[in-house]
């Protein structure tokens, strides 16, 4: 069950699939956390609910690794794994200038300085290459955001990392199930962190995790997000500094019943995209974007593309977007660049903290610093992953709308 596109009325129009898709499961899981009476998941030791846990090893277990800690959305998981890794106050944390803002405000949140890496012209992500130009006495982190759930090269990423000595966060909100030569995404960094807000490709409306493959780095992550606690130890005893970023049952149900169908999903999602890549690429004027080399599955929270407007009678991509959304075709947003965010114009985020080292704000957030995904930007279309849980005829029917316009 799903909402779908409109297009009723309108002859020769595939519907598209909508989101979320839910069925009886998904209900049923929900009114059983309801009816326990169990609303929360408890203290580790005594558990209350059982849905947290449970969740926690299952997709541990999907992404391959030691340990989950499931919280409240994935802004708190990139903030709680900054400040566990010990990004803090006077850091610098490269993160991409292409990502939704919780990538970087995360870093603000941590009292660190976000400085923005152009991105990849091919492949749409952090651009490893100009890592080590960014690299100064102050850079504590990286944050490697696969973006569209396209793996970040996170072979090259981790080897500038440990040669100068940095933590690296992945963002894996876009790339659950994404696999990199070998390991799914969120295993190659000190933490990966996942955010199953409701346009996720597995979503509970809200939601956040962290995986990571160290026994003790998961206890700080956990004390992080539950007010300082240990596991296993009294409930009243905070050990250190922690918040609530806990999730609650409700979301860890709907997202146990999401997971059982998200394997056959991710599934139909790598065949109905490459799939649709050999018909948009063989139109001329049209770049699909392409994996990392290196990838084996690919997450597909989106799938953009880039048109080229000297081959489309120079249109805009908002007209671009207008004539598919004509079509019935969905379109979404692309992340503006976070150098031209208001909140990076100015240079005043958080009280105290000193900015004046870092690479945007006023003149220097001038599109011509970043270049690449200044042009990605102005001529890339997205469209939603639910997209590619369609049949191949509807694949086809937006390769011909395209070659039309
Ligand atoms: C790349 C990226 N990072 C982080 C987040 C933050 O996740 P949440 O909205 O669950 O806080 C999002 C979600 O929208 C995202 O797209």
């Amino acid at each position: 069950m799903s909402k779908t596109s409109s297009g009723k009325g309108k002859e020769n129009r595939p519907e598209f699939p909508g989101w979320p898709i839910w069925d009886e499961e998904d209900i049923e899981s929900v009114s059983q956390v309801i009816r326990s009476g169990q609303w929360w998941a408890g203290a580790p030791a005594a558990h209350a609910g059982e849905n947290v846990w449970a969740l926690q090893e299952e997709f541990a277990a999907f992404q391959e690794s030691r340990h989950c800690i499931a919280v409240a959305n994935g802004t708190a998981a990139i903030e709680v794994s900054l400040t566990a890794l010990g990004a803090g106050l006077g850091d610098e944390v490269i993160v991409p200038d292409y990502t939704f803002v919780a990538s970087a405000s995360a870093v603000i949140a941590a009292n660190a300085v976000p400085i923005f890496c152009d991105i990849d012209p091919r492949t749409f992500v952090m651009d490893v290459s100009r890592l080590e130009t960014l690299i100064s006495d102050r850079t504590r982190a990286i944050v490697a955001v696969h973006l569209g759930g396209n793996p970040v090269d996170m072979e090259h990423l981790c080897s500038v990392a440990e040669k100068h000595g940095l933590a690296v966060i992945e963002d894996c909100s876009h790339a659950q199930g994404s696999r990199f030569k070998g390991k799914r995404v969120g295993n190659w960094g000190d933490a990966g962190t996942f955010s199953f807000q409701a346009s996720k490709i597995l979503t509970a409306g809200e939601g956040g995790a962290i995986v990571c493959n160290d026994d003790e780095l998961a206890a700080r992550f956990y004390g992080l997000s539950d007010c300082g606690r240990h596991i296993g130890e009294y409930f009243y005893e905070h050990y250190g500094y922690g918040g609530n970023y806990r999730m609650s049952e409700f979301n860890a149900a709907v997202l146990r019943a999401q997971l059982r169908r998200f394997p056959e999903q991710h599934r139909l999602r790598n065949a109905n995209a490459r799939y649709l890549t050999g018909k948009l690429n063989a139109i001329g004027g049209i770049r699909v974007m392409e994996p990392t080399p290196g990838t084996e599955e690919l997450g597909y929270y989106v799938y953009p593309f880039l048109f080229d407007p000297a081959e489309f009678s120079g249109i805009t991509g908002e007209e671009f977007r207008r004539r598919l959304t004509a079509a019935g075709i969905p379109t979404v947003d692309c992340y503006p660049p976070l150098h031209r965010l208001s909140c990076f114009r100015e240079r005043n985020l958080r009280k105290g903290i000193d900015y004046s080292r870092a690479n945007w704000g006023g003149p220097l957030s001038e599109d011509s610093r970043f270049p690449v995904v200044v042009d990605v930007y102005s001529r890339s279309i997205e469209l939603p992953h639910e997209v590619l849980l369609a049949q191949k005829r509807q694949l086809e029917y937006i390769a011909s709308v395209i070659r039309n316009i």
